[in-house]
């Protein structure tokens, strides 16, 4: 059967970190409640006129160099954002042309903090159904244009960046001891819209909106939904929670990595912290994530690696991945 294969990885954070001292310098916040509350201790920022096309581009072509491959190779990029350069065209076509790629696909996934889990799926399923053999998947996000800055519950806990990851099409026995995608599980409910939304877009007040969060909420609907969904996909994938070596979870905030941990019994040393570093980039943390550990070589072939987010709508999703 085919199993798409993650060939290569890259990521790219814009211009300087931003600590929690620099921050507490124009909002009303400290380093230590930040720390505390989230592990969070820098971020960083695009420049003024600087894209989330811009930070994707990058992310994809050190992926693509990562892989030892050309934008020629790809016929088709899914690119996770819910901070698009414009209403429409999806960012992927504007990171298609940057690419110079004239062949394939590209189009956006919105699913928030869970996109790339949900591009990952999407691309995956395309190449189960021979609709694509070799893909980008890209997770990337200006939030910074979307925070309230006079909002010290939210404006501290995002920063900006892109990942990627080359996804190719290879075959397999259709076994858990197959490498590649081995399963991936997706859920929504939209009845928890209240609970983290922006308040603006197209269709409603023309203007883009800031986000809004109920953080107390969001953080027990993460734990629940992060553990089961795990659950879930081990399952599907004929694997259990012992079978992981590496959680490379969506970086919202370090007490959520913790929780969702301890529920599944699983030691804190299998999961792949950067939140601490670059703060909740939505659907760019988990290619940023997994950029940083193939890089410092903790992820290694044959490795089971568990990607797991949960990101406004709600949506939350989980997918499974032998190195
Ligand atoms: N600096 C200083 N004080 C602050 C700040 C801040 N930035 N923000 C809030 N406070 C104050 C509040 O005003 C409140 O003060 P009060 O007690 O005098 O009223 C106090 O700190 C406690 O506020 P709470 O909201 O109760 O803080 P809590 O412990 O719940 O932590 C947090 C807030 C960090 C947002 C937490 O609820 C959380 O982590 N939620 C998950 C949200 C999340 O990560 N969302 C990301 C998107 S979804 C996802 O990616 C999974």
């Amino acid at each position: 059967m085919i199993r798409s294969h993650i060939v290569g990885c890259g990521a790219y954070l814009p211009g300087n970190p931003v600590s929690n001292a620099e921050l507490a310098r124009r909002v009303d916040t400290s380093d230590e409640w930040i720390q505390q509350r989230t592990g969070i201790t820098q971020r960083y920022l695009a420049a003024d006129g600087e894209l989330t096309s811009d930070l994707a581009l990058q992310a994809a072509q050190r992926a693509l160099d990562h892989a030892g491959m050309k934008a020629s190779d790809i016929d088709l990029i899914v690119l996770g954002t819910a901070t698009p350069d414009e209403t429409f065209p999806a960012t992927a076509t504007k990171v298609q042309a940057g690419l110079g790629m004239t062949r394939g696909a590209a189009f956006d996934v919105q699913a928030v903090c869970s996109g790339f889990v949900y591009g990952l799926s999407v691309a995956d399923s395309m190449m189960k159904n021979s609709m694509a053999q070799t893909a980008l998947v890209i997770g990337a996000e200006t939030f910074s244009r979307i925070l309230d800055w006079n909002d010290r519950t939210t404006c501290v806990l995002f920063g900006d960046g892109a990942g990627a990851v080359v996804l190719q099409a290879g075959q397999g026995q259709g076994t858990p001891a197959d490498r590649g995608v081995l399963s991936n599980i997706l859920h929504s409910d939209g009845r928890h819209h209240d609970l983290l939304y922006v308040d603006g877009g197209p269709s409603t007040t023309q203007k883009a909106g800031f986000l809004r969060m109920q953080g107390k909420e969001v953080f027990k609907h993460a734990v629940t939904n992060l553990a089961d969904v795990v659950g879930e996909s081990l399952a599907a994938a004929g694997l259990t929670t012992a079978d992981v070596d590496w959680i490379v979870p969506h970086q919202a905030n370090k007490r959520i990595l913790d929780g969702t941990a301890r529920k599944l019994g699983m030691s804190h040393e299998k999961i792949v912290v950067t939140v601490d570093k670059h703060a909740n980039t939505s659907a760019a943390s988990i290619p940023l994530a997994l950029a940083e550990a193939v890089a410092d070589g903790r992820i290694k072939r044959g490795q089971v690696v568990l990607m797991e987010a949960m990101g406004g709508g709600l949506t939350w999703g989980a997918s499974v991945t032998r190195w």
